[in-house]
C-alpha cells in the first residue's frame, strides 16, 4: 500500500511577498468581471510571468452550459496565447455572488493544462489558492496537484 502525500503551506495574505499579495488583488479585481449568471460563482485568476508581467481571468459561463470555461483556463490560455514567458505563480480566487465566501480550488481540467505548461517551460509553476476561511494555499509546484498526471512522455 503506498500514500501520496501533498506538499504546500498555508500562509494568511500577510504572510504572503507583496509580489504574491499584489497578484491576488489582480486576481479578485478579474473576479468581479466573471460572467456566472447560472453557477453564481465566480472565480478570478491572475498569472504573473517571470519578469513581473500580470495576465488575468475570470469564469465565463454560456447557456448551452459546457461551452464556458473555467477563469484559470482563460487566464492561461489569454497568457499563452500572448506571451512566451514562464509562468511563475498562479493565484486563484473565488465567491458566491451573495458574498458568500468559497474555496478557490481548481478543477481537474485546469490542474491538467497549468501541468502542461510546467513541462512546456521545465519549470515549475508556484499556485496560490484562497480558503473560505481567507487563508491561502501555496504550492511550489502544479505538478503536486495532479499525482500520477497523464503528459506528453505519456505519448512517447
Ligand atoms: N470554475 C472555475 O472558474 N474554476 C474552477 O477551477 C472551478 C469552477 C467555474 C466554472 C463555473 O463557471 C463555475 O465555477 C461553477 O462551476
Amino acid at each position: 500500500m503506498y500514500k501520496i502525500n501533498i506538499e504546500y503551506t498555508v500562509k494568511s495574505k500577510s504572510e504572503l511577498k507583496e509580489a504574491d499579495r499584489q497578484l491576488i488583488e489582480e486576481a479578485e479585481e478579474a473576479m468581479a468581471k466573471a460572467y456566472a449568471p447560472y453557477s453564481n460563482f465566480t472565480v478570478g485568476c491572475a498569472i504573473s510571468l517571470e519578469g513581473g508581467k500580470c495576465v488575468t481571468g475570470n469564469n465565463q459561463e454560456n447557456a448551452a452550459y459546457p461551452s464556458g470555461l473555467c477563469a484559470e483556463r482563460v487566464a492561461l490560455f489569454s497568457a499563452k496565447s500572448h506571451e512566451t514567458t514562464p509562468i511563475d505563480t498562479i493565484a486563484i480566487v473565488a465567491s458566491h455572488t451573495n458574498g458568500k465566501r468559497a474555496d478557490a480550488f481548481c478543477c481537474g481540467n485546469c490542474r491538467q493544462v497549468m501541468i502542461e505548461y510546467a513541462y512546456q517551460q521545465a519549470q515549475p509553476i508556484r499556485v496560490l489558492m484562497k480558503r473560505e476561511d481567507q487563508k491561502f494555499i501555496v504550492i511550489k509546484d502544479v505538478k503536486e496537484l495532479l499525482p500520477f498526471h497523464f503528459n506528453s512522455e505519456s505519448l512517447q
